[in-house]
């Protein structure tokens, strides 16, 4: 059951790649399968108890055959059973309640047998959840993260997913209260493993990982995450109204607050031009909104949360350039004296970063500001030479301007 309601749910979800890719056939064979497995198994677990109560069954009444044969054949022959004494008709009465005694309840487990397996099979499952070791405990004696300043540093930091195979190959740097960091580098470099590390998502193999001088390991995650606003890859809107999925980033807002927030992100234009503005009901995942538009909520959210350090993984990728250019403007403003991070592949946000790291293979291979990597003229000069510069073209000045084309 459990691969069948997988399979159907993975096929229901991923429904548009099926049908792009003209996998129907595919899909319902697949489904065919494990359905067709699911009922063989059905059918043998029938089969079986099926079979095993009319043979328990038999048994009884052989049982019930054997006891009025022999032990009748004693009494009327007056000899002892068996070879030990002589019995009565009363016992013989007696044993053959007994053995009816003795067969109901065999019966009665053999018929729950079934359920019995069904229920260990599930029960595997469930303990299988339920024991998954948690990879990130607060310390024993964590303490709760003081009001963050912004002053975060990776130490030598080695860091992955498994064990045996380090992403980060020992990263290293600091970024200063207030600094807006620029993270670039190809896709599968590490960028988003090294912003997973600030909230501790996961922990680092080697190194440490401090924010104000305070390994992230020492504290509670509640009191780190709390003052960390994070916008990832792929946003997550929940099925409620769009007020209260902005709220999420701070669940006391009054509703002026939230719309002010969508306000400082330019969210509020198109918001208003729903159905029910604020209150339109979102589906599920935020489906009926284009991806931009879950990216515009999602950046609300964490415009109202208000944090301390900030972190946005190719958070605007998919808004155009003007709308990127106000959230900007807008973070500018929020984070005056705060720390941002920002992975991006546009020219536009990375331009202003304080700091700029290209990472390639889990190293930084370059650092400094966007104009003194581009005199240095290696591996982001390069970068920006085939990525970046289409950009620029039809307006070469430090502004930017509106025909800015989308560099991915
Ligand atoms: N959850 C994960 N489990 C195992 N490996 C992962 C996981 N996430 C990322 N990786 C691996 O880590 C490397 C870096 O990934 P990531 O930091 O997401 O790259 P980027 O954000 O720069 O594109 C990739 O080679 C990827 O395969
Ligand atoms: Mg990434």
């Amino acid at each position: 059951m459990g691969s069948v309601n997988a399979g159907l749910q993975e096929s229901i979800a991923g429904v548009r790649e099926v049908q792009a890719f003209n996998r129907e056939e595919e899909s319902i064979d697949q489904f065919k399968r494990t359905n067709a497995a699911n009922r063989d198994a059905n059918v043998r677990a029938a089969s079986f108890t099926s079979a095993l109560n009319p043979v328990l069954e038999a048994l009884g009444y052989v049982a019930l055959g054997l006891v009025v044969v022999v032990g009748g054949l004693s009494v009327l022959r007056n000899e002892p059973l068996l070879g030990t004494e002589i019995i009565s008709l009363g016992t013989v009465f007696a044993f053959l309640q007994y053995i009816q005694r003795f067969n109901q309840p065999i019966t009665q487990i053999a018929v729950l047998w079934a359920n019995i397996q069904s229920a260990v099979a599930g029960g595997e499952r469930i303990f299988g959840l339920l024991d998954t070791e948690i990879e990130i405990e607060d310390q024993p004696n964590a303490k709760v993260m003081p009001q963050i300043q912004g002053r975060v540093e990776f130490d030598h930091v080695q860091a992955g997913y498994k064990s045996d195979q380090p992403v980060l190959k020992g990263v290293d740097f600091v970024a200063e209260t207030g600094q807006m960091v620029a993270i670039v580098g190809p896709t599968g470099a590490g960028k988003t493993t090294i912003i997973n590390l600030i909230p501790r998502f996961y922990d680092v193999m080697d190194g440490v990982v401090r924010i104000d001088g305070i390994d992230v390991r020492t504290v509670t995650q509640e009191s780190l995450r709390q003052q960390i606003g994070i916008v990832l890859q792929d946003t997550f809107l929940f099925s409620d109204t769009v007020m209260n999925n902005i709220r999420y980033g701070r669940l006391g807002a009054t509703d002026e607050e939230v719309i002010a927030a969508a306000k400082v992100v330019a969210a509020d234009t198109f918001i208003e031009r729903l159905p029910e503005s604020y209150q339109t009901v979102l589906g599920e995942r935020g489906s009926g909104l284009s991806q931009g538009q879950r990216q515009l909520i999602a950046i609300a959210r964490v415009a109202l949360m208000n944090p301390r350090i900030l972190i946005l993984d190719e958070a605007t990728s998919s808004v155009d350039t003007r709308t990127e250019r106000l959230i900007q403007k807008a973070f500018e403003q929020i984070l005056k004296g705060r720390t941002s991070f920002v992975i991006a592949h546009r020219l536009s946000t990375i331009r202003n970063a304080n700091l700029v790291m290209m990472l390639k293979d889990g190293e930084i291979i370059e650092r400094g500001t966007h104009q003194s990597l581009l005199e240095k003229r290696g591996a982001y000069y390069d970068l920006y030479m085939s990525q970046f510069r289409r950009e620029e073209e039809p307006e070469p000045s430090a502004n930017g301007s509106s025909t800015e084309t989308v560099a991915k």
